[in-house]
């Protein structure tokens, strides 16, 4: 295994052996296998080599062949506006502060545990991958946005954090082989892709049968406010949003966060009843929601199952975020498990 005093002694884009493991050439079968070179990856077996981009480690296919457009606007959006930044971590002490006082991101590496193996799609600046780092995880994060991973290695190297990894890729053509992660989350993402449902088919295979699948989305009655919101905040300027009011301090992350929440060329939004359907047809078994469904007694361990509910109970649920959690974006996440295992 490889140790922090390994990874400082390696380049900035130092992929984790036992990450290295499951990747693959976008495309290819999940017999193929890749490994790493100085400035890139190369497949053994064709000789097909996958240049570093900007030193950034890189397996990208399939954002020209998109013919909605969709990825290649998102990426261009994200690339000019790196999400969420590093404002306020000078170290990896502040990042673990941070995460342990935020009671999800707490919660969630309690429930993980120790010395698995976790994907994060769409890791944005990498944060949350560096975090779940801890207790022996081995993390690979990938997003299409270079400047993002770039922020994000950066970071990585500075403080030496050897289990986070991070390659840019499309969650719509991943260089992942089936079945190989413990945890698979995905954050605030799927609803800035083309197809949200499609994008979700493509990443639950990435978990072991038996595995954990966690998705963070935009809510379809909960983000109405920040619609209102947006059509004002030309003329009353940023500080109509609470997070800026109150959360965010640096100049350039409130800047990136208004981008973000009020100028985003693409963004959809979901109920927690079409996100069950999902479930359902990728063979994820319901585990959770935050915050928990009105009615139901959330469950002390994140992965423990819970009780979805009626659909009564769920509407009320999602009819009260439009007061609570759409403050601050209106961010949903349900937790699943894949069958088998
Ligand atoms: C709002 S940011 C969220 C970042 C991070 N998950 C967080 O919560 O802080 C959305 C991220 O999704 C990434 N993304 C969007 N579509 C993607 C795709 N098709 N493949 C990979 N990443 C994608 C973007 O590049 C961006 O970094």
């Amino acid at each position: 295994m490889a140790s922090a005093e390994q990874a400082e002694s390696q380049d900035d884009a130092f992929v984790d052996p036992l990450i290295l493991g499951a990747l693959k050439p976008p495309g290819a079968d999940d017999g193929a296998r890749l490994v790493r070179e100085a400035s890139g990856f190369r497949d053994p077996a064709t000789g097909a080599t996958f240049p570093d981009r900007d030193g950034i480690p890189s397996l990208i296919a399939g954002v020209a062949e998109d013919d909605t457009a969709v990825t290649g606007r998102i990426q261009a959006f994200y690339e000019e506006h790196p999400f969420p930044s590093y404002e306020g971590l000078q170290d990896f002490g502040d990042l673990v502060e941070r995460g342990r006082g935020n009671p999800f991101s707490a919660r969630l590496l309690q429930a993980i545990g120790y010395n698995k193996q976790i994907l994060e799609c769409g890791c944005g600046t990498g944060q949350l991958s560096q975090f779940l780092s801890l207790n022996g995880n081995h993390v690979l994060g990938i997003d299409l946005s270079r400047s993002s991973l770039a922020l994000a290695l950066e970071f990585k190297r500075r403080n030496a954090i050897a289990r986070a990894s991070f390659v840019q890729m499309n969650i719509f053509a991943l260089g992942i082989k089936d079945a190989t992660f413990d945890v698979v989350i995905s954050s605030g993402v799927l609803h800035h892709t083309k197809d949200a449902r499609r994008a979700f088919a493509a990443i639950v295979p990435k978990a072991k049968p038996g595995g954990i699948v966690i998705v963070g989305l935009y809510n379809r009655y909960g983000r109405l406010p920040t619609a209102w919101r947006a059509r004002l905040i030309g003329l009353v300027g940023p500080r109509i949003d609470y997070v800026v009011r109150h959360r965010i301090r640096d100049a350039r992350k409130a800047e990136i966060w208004i981008k973000d929440q009020y100028y985003n060329p693409h963004e959809t939004w979901h109920s927690i009843d079409e996100v069950l359907g999902w479930f359902a047809e990728n063979d994820v078994d319901y585990l959770g929601c935050h915050p928990p469904i009105l009615g139901t007694a959330p469950a002390p361990d994140l992965f423990a199952a819970s009780d979805p509910g009626s659909w009564p109970a769920r509407l009320a649920t999602q009819l009260g975020w439009i007061g609570s959690i759409s403050a601050e974006g209106a961010l949903f996440v349900m937790i699943g498990r894949r069958r088998g295992g």
